[in-house]
């Protein structure tokens, strides 16, 4: 994990796990960008996740990790933007197939409904995990409307 870039973003619901998360995870990789929320003063979620999405689609950065209550609201916004595939992920099977059959460059979390140690594991195997190719290269190139 060491080589990438990655940007995080949340609202005031993923702020707390934002925090463990960005602990844990800042000596494991090249850069972590936090763009926000700053505090668990309520905000708009879409303001977060537009900002990490927009990030990523301009290749600025490799991948993004977006927390909201239930990680619902920033997928939805982040998968407004052509260049994103964001993938709401609650367990490791599911992280793990996001990035073999979805190629995914951002994984939203549901912040209320996970704990740290099961992030952790979600987000160990997305950056561990590669991408499968084939016909899921097919698949996902059909994606776009
Ligand atoms: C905030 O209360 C909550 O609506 C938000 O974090 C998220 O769950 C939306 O999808």
């Amino acid at each position: 994990m060491k080589n990438l870039q990655i940007a995080i973003g949340s609202d005031h619901a993923g702020f707390e796990l934002k925090s463990l998360v960005k602990e844990w995870l800042d000596p494991q990789v090249e850069v972590l960008k936090d763009l926000g929320t700053n505090s668990e003063e309520s905000v708009d979620y879409p303001d977060f996740a537009h900002a990490v999405a927009g990030e990523v689609e301009k290749g600025n950065y490799d991948l993004g990790i977006l927390i909201c209550g239930t990680g619902i609201g920033v997928d939805m916004t982040a998968n407004k933007h052509q260049g994103i595939r964001s993938a709401l992920c609650w367990n490791k099977e599911i992280s793990k197939l996001a990035k073999t059959h979805n190629n995914a460059n951002i994984i939203s979390l549901p912040g209320r409904f996970i704990t740290f140690e099961e992030a952790k594991e979600i987000l160990d195997t997305f950056f561990n995990t590669n991408f499968e190719g084939g016909r899921h290269s097919r698949r996902i190139n059909k994606i776009s409307c």
